[in-house]
Order: structure tokens, then C-alpha cells, then sequence
């Protein structure tokens, strides 16, 4: 299809897993993106680490380039998009490109939850746009329905499962009550896990996209760093065997809620950590490595988005999105809803957060253990609601869920709990989320 109108001109930062999709698709669907963007995309250059490298044969190889910050800043470019990740020089580049009033397209999630308001700040100083609906749940819309379809609307509470990789163990877990260790394996030689999956199974990859979503939700900077996170590494087949007694799975949840705080502030909490949630609950069917987000909203109610949350095609999917979004401001001469962060709400600490908890621990079997246990609780007003018991010879295994509780009432009762000569260990702890 022809057009009248100039090429909006593209520069591509990484080739790899997204970026190399993302030429794919711009490549294929090239005619409908020009009728629906009213003007062709034109990629001018791709920057990456090693240009020798073996890649897709359509590409043209004159348009590969180490020199990065050389590309954002030729005349010629309109868009930069950035699929190359980490810290820097990613920052140096968007900010460069943001201030000479380039759009910038982004999924990179860690820049944006370490210091977003670097690329937030020079977006305005520039006057462009800063897209990064990638970031966050890969192909699912959720980025744009917070920034744009839900503001006019009060944000209450999102609970997400945000990572592919430890949702695809958890899963297995559950299905086939295997250990922590043979899940991962099975999740590497699948592709799911990296060599160095510690970003997934400690968190760190959650933890972020839970600050970016808090961010949007509450207009709030919030970052990495104020996120509370528990990685899912300790999580035992017997902590799932003990889920499914109750009729719960285990999922490493990130939940971001707005609310008081024990001065009567409004506040947020933003928390990553695995917790029992019930099976009736609306994320305990995200199976397999999908990702799932639950926003409640005071006006909207409850609402569920879904989907695959990584994995080239479907990340380059919402890059796309993003592309032709900032391509049709460009020939409209608008700009995309700039960042909102006006509330500037506290964070609420974690001691704060009211949650149940299920908490497994190895007892001598004698009389009076019960009590003493429960009189632990009843010291730092911990309620208990129910007790299971499972005797072993002269020990004994308890396991006791409690109703709603602040987390700083539990870890003083747990440090309580340890100092006892009745109490063997404590197996697990793990908090108890939705209605179980
Ligand atoms: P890859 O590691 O597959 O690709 C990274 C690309 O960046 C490679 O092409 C690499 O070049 C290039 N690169 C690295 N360093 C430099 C440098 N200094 N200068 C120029 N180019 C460089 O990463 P992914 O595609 O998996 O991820 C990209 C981004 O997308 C990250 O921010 C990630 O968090 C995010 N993301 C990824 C998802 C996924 O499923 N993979 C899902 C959602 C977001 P070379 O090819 O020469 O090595
Ligand atoms: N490692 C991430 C995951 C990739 O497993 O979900 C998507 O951000």
C-alpha cells in the first residue's frame, strides 16, 4: 500500500529473544502497519553487542551497528525502540533520545522499576513519548488499560502473577508433586528457565514489574527498592501437599495495595512473595509459564487480564503496539498520556501488611505443647484459626493457619516460636492470600 506521508523512521537497540521479533513482525506486517499508522515504518539501524553474529537471513546487514548512542542520535531517527535490557548504558541511550525529543519504546523492566523517573523526567524535559507496555505480563494489555482506560477510576488493589518461569514450576509442582529442584530442572531443559534463573526464583523479575504496576495504579514513583520481596526457592512439596489439604496451589503473587497505614495515611504496599491462595480464586488456574493479572478498582469492580507474559513473539506483539502508537502521534503532532504521579504516596512497610499465614512446624508430642504454641500466638495477638496435627513417634508435625495478621506480629511470634525447647523447627512460613 502506498502512502503520501514520510516514513517514520525507526531505530532498533538489540537483536536477540524481542528485538529480532520485533524486525519479524515490522517486516510482515509491513502494509497493514503503514494503512493503519497512515504512513510506512522504516527501520534505519539495529545496534547490538556482536554484529558477526548469526542471525535471520532477511535482514539487511548494513543496518547493523555497534555504535548505539551514534544511532539514537542520528537526525534521521523518530523512534527509538529498546529491547537490549539492564541498566546502562540502556539509561544513557532513552534518556538521550527522550530529551532530543525522540519516542522511545521500551521493555525493559528493570531500568524502568530502578529509575523511571529519569526517562519519565526527560520524557517532559523532551516533549516525547515513553511507552513500555513490554515490561510488564509480555503480550498482555495492561500497561495502557492502567494509564489510560482505569483514570478515571480509583485503584484498590492488583494481584498479579508476573513471572513465566516460576509460575511454570509452581504448576509442575503442583501437578505432579515434585521438589523445588526437579521442577527447575524440568523448566530449564523446556526453555522456560534461564542458565541463571535467580532473577526469576528469587523475585527480582517480579519484584520490578510490581513497582511499575504500582507506579501506574496508585500515580506513585515506586520502585524496585520498595518492593518487599520473598523469592519462591523455599516453597517444599510438602508446603504444596499442605496447600492442597486445604484446597489451595501456591503462587509467587505480587500484590500492590492502596490503603491506611497505622497513622491513618493513605499508603501503598507493594509485596513479592509465594503464598497459598484458594483454588476457587480466579489465579489459581494460571497454569503452564501464562501470566495473570486481578485489578479491583472502587468503579470498575473486578477485572482480569491474561495471557503469555514472555517469549519473543508475544513480547514483540505489544513493542508493536507501542510503534504504532508513537508513530501516529508523531504524524498527528499529539503525545501519549504522560506519566502521572501526583499522589506521591507513602510506602507502607512490610510489618504493616495484614495477611493470614500458614506456618508448619516439627513439636515434641507431649502434653502441653499445644498450649505453649498457642500461647505464643495469643502473646503477640495472633489469632489462630485452625490447627492440624500429624504425630511421628515422639514428634509431632503442627500446622497452623491464622486469621489476618500484621507481618511484623507474625516474625515476632515465629523468633518466639524458635526460642522454644518443644519446638524442633519450623518447616515453613507462608502467608495465605484470598479467601482461603
Ligand atoms: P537478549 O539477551 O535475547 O537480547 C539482547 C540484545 O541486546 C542482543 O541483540 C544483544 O546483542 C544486544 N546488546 C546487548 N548489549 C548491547 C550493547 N552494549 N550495545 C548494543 N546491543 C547490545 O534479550 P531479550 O530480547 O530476551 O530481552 C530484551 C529486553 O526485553 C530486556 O529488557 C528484557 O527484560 C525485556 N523482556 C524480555 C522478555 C523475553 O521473554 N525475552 C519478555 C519481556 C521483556 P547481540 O545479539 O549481538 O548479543
Ligand atoms: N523471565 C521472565 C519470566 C521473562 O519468566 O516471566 C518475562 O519478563
Amino acid at each position: 500500500m502506498s502512502s503520501e506521508k514520510p516514513a517514520v523512521r525507526l531505530a532498533l537497540l538489540g537483536c536477540g529473544t524481542v528485538g529480532s521479533e520485533v524486525v519479524r513482525l515490522l517486516h510482515e506486517q509491513s502494509e497493514d502497519l503503514t494503512a493503519r499508522i497512515g504512513a510506512p515504518l522504516e527501520l534505519v539501524g539495529i545496534a547490538v553487542r556482536r554484529p558477526g553474529r548469526q542471525r535471520d537471513s532477511d535482514i539487511d546487514p548494513a543496518l547493523f551497528t555497534t555504535d548505539a548512542l551514534g544511532l539514537v542520535k542520528r537526525d534521521d531517527v523518530d523512534v527509538v525502540i529498546e529491547v537490549v535490557g539492564g541498566i546502562e548504558p540502556a539509561r544513557s541511550w532513552l534518556t538521550e533520545s527522550l530529551k532530543a525529543g525522540k519516542s522511545v519504546v521500551t521493555a525493559n523492566k528493570a531500568l524502568l522499576a530502578e529509575d523511571g523517573a529519569t526517562l519519565h523526567d526527560a520524557a517532559a524535559e523532551g516533549g516525547a513519548d515513553l511507552y513500555y507496555e513490554a515490561a510488564v505480563a509480555g503480550a498482555i494489555p495492561l500497561l495502557r488499560p492502567l494509564r489510560e482506560s482505569l483514570h478515571g477510576d480509583r485503584v484498590t488493589r492488583v494481584t498479579g502473577i508476573v513471572n513465566g518461569t516460576t509460575n511454570f514450576i509452581l504448576s509442575s509442582m503442583d501437578a505432579t508433586g515434585a521438589g523445588f529442584g526437579e521442577a527447575l530442572d524440568e523448566a530449564t531443559e523446556l526453555g522456560y528457565a534461564e542458565a541463571d534463573p535467580t532473577a526469576d526464583v528469587e523475585g527480582f523479575d517480579a519484584a520490578a514489574k510490581a513497582a511499575i504496576l504500582a507506579s501506574l495504579a496508585f500515580h506513585t514513583r515506586v520502585t524496585a527498592a520498595d518492593v518487599f520481596r520473598e523469592g519462591m526457592t523455599g516453597v517444599t512439596a510438602a508446603d504444596m501437599a499442605s496447600a492442597k489439604e486445604m484446597g489451595c496451589t501456591i503462587k509467587l503473587l505480587c500484590i500492590a495495595q492502596r490503603g491506611e497505614d497505622s497513622a491513618g495515611t493513605d499508603s501503598v504496599s507493594v509485596r513479592v512473595h509465594p503464598a497459598m491462595i484458594p483454588r476457587s480464586h480466579p489465579l489459581a488456574g494460571v497454569g503452564d509459564a501464562f501470566n495473570a493479572v486481578f485489578v479491583e478498582a472502587e468503579a470498575a469492580g473486578q477485572l482480569m487480564f491474561y495471557g503469555r507474559g514472555a517469549g519473543g513473539t508475544p513480547t514483540a506483539s505489544a513493542v508493536l503496539g507501542d510503534i504504532v502508537a508513537a508513530a501516529r502521534n508523531r504524524l498527528s503532532g499529539t503525545r501519549a498520556p504522560s506519566e502521572s504521579s501526583y499522589a506521591h504516596l507513602p510506602i507502607r512497610p512490610i510489618g504493616e501488611s495484614v495477611t493470614r499465614y500458614h506456618i508448619s512446624l516439627d513439636v515434641a508430642d507431649r502434653q502441653g505443647v499445644l498450649a505453649t504454641v498457642a500461647g505464643v500466638f495469643a502473646k503477640h495477638e495472633v489469632s489462630i484459626a485452625t490447627v492440624r496435627q500429624s504425630g511421628r513417634d515422639e514428634d509431632a508435625t503442627l500446622v497452623i493457619v491464622t486469621h489476618g495478621a500484621p507481618d511484623a506480629n507474625l516474625a515476632a511470634t515465629v523468633e518466639d516460636l524458635r526460642s522454644l525447647d518443644i519446638v524442633r523447627s519450623i518447616a515453613s512460613v507462608l502467608r495465605v492470600e484470598g479467601g482461603a
